[in-house]
């Protein structure tokens, strides 16, 4: 069965269609008469680029988050507005507060970065939540791969990003991070929200307990621009070994980490920017 892949929302406007930018990520995913909504954007973007695309999210009834920051969820509620007894698929943790804490001329800044309603203003609406931590198919053919467990030693590329414990802010350890797997009919293609988690973790856990220890492709938001020339340089041998056909990265990878992989991997890489879709 043929497997469309539209990214709805994301940094950069990829096609001439009416189409905007927002820093953010939201893909839409179609296979036969299932839709699934991966992410929504930060809320400027989704309603107006899905309409441009002739998507009408009227017809989906699902939507998984990747995680809580405000630029995967802030379209939840315009979402709702469309399909309002949606199914919301996203790991427990998805409604803890977030921070982002950077240096200004004015000082550190701590910046309210997490999902931007309650659970209870969105259940009025009529989303259905279904949270787990657990790996789980969400749709026919479509894995939420769910917690993320992580290597001994693991911490974060991204040292601003923060949750509050008691009266301090801590670095955020992502419990939240999920990604989905398609089953496609080229292959498996794993689909990335911000992959706070990282790419190597991700892969494992996928492998751990599905056994799929290759992907036709990997789309979405990798993180890498957080990360340094030594984490593009693993990231660059992870996609080697799990013998990846098509890299298609936007969001949080950033303009040089992109440009290095698609130094290394020539035209196997290419924008998942708003308004481009693939086939599988
Ligand atoms: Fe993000
Ligand atoms: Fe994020």
């Amino acid at each position: 069965m043929k497997t469309t892949v539209t990214v709805l929302c994301e940094n950069t406007a990829g096609v001439p269609m009416k189409i905007i930018g927002e820093h953010g990520l939201s893909i839409l995913i179609e296979r036969g008469e299932d839709r699934l909504l991966f992410d929504t954007g930060q809320g400027m973007s989704l309603l107006r680029n899905a309409s441009s695309l002739g998507k009408d999210l009227s017809q989906v009834a699902r939507v998984a988050l990747s995680h809580g920051h405000f630029d995967h969820t802030g379209g939840l509620a315009d979402f709702l507005d469309a399909s309002p007894h949606a199914t919301v698929f996203a790991h427990p943790d998805v409604f803890i507060e977030r921070f982002a804490q950077f240096e200004s001329p004015a000082g550190t800044q701590t910046m309210s970065i997490g999902i931007p309603f309650a659970r209870e203003d969105l259940e009025k609406k009529g989303a259905q939540f279904d949270l787990s931590p657990a790996l789980r198919e969400i749709a026919p053919g479509i894995t939420f791969t769910g917690e993320i467990p992580r290597p001994e030693g693991w911490k974060t590329w991204d040292n601003r990003l923060m949750i509050r414990e008691g009266d301090d802010f801590v670095s955020d350890p992502f419990p939240d991070d999920g990604s989905l797997v398609l089953d496609t009919d080229r292959g498996p293609v794993l689909v990335l929200g911000c992959a706070h988690a990282g790419l190597h973790a991700i892969v494992d856990h996928v492998r751990d307990k599905t056994g799929i220890d290759h992907f036709h492709a990997i789309l979405g938001g990798t993180h890498l621009g957080a990360g340094t020339r030594d984490d593009w340089e693993k990231a660059l041998d992870l996609l080697e070994s799990c013998r990846v056909e098509k890299i298609a990265t936007s969001h949080c990878t950033g303009f040089h980490a992109a440009s290095f992989l698609a130094c290394q991997l020539g035209d196997r890489v290419s924008p998942a920017a708003a308004g481009v879709s693939f086939e599988f």
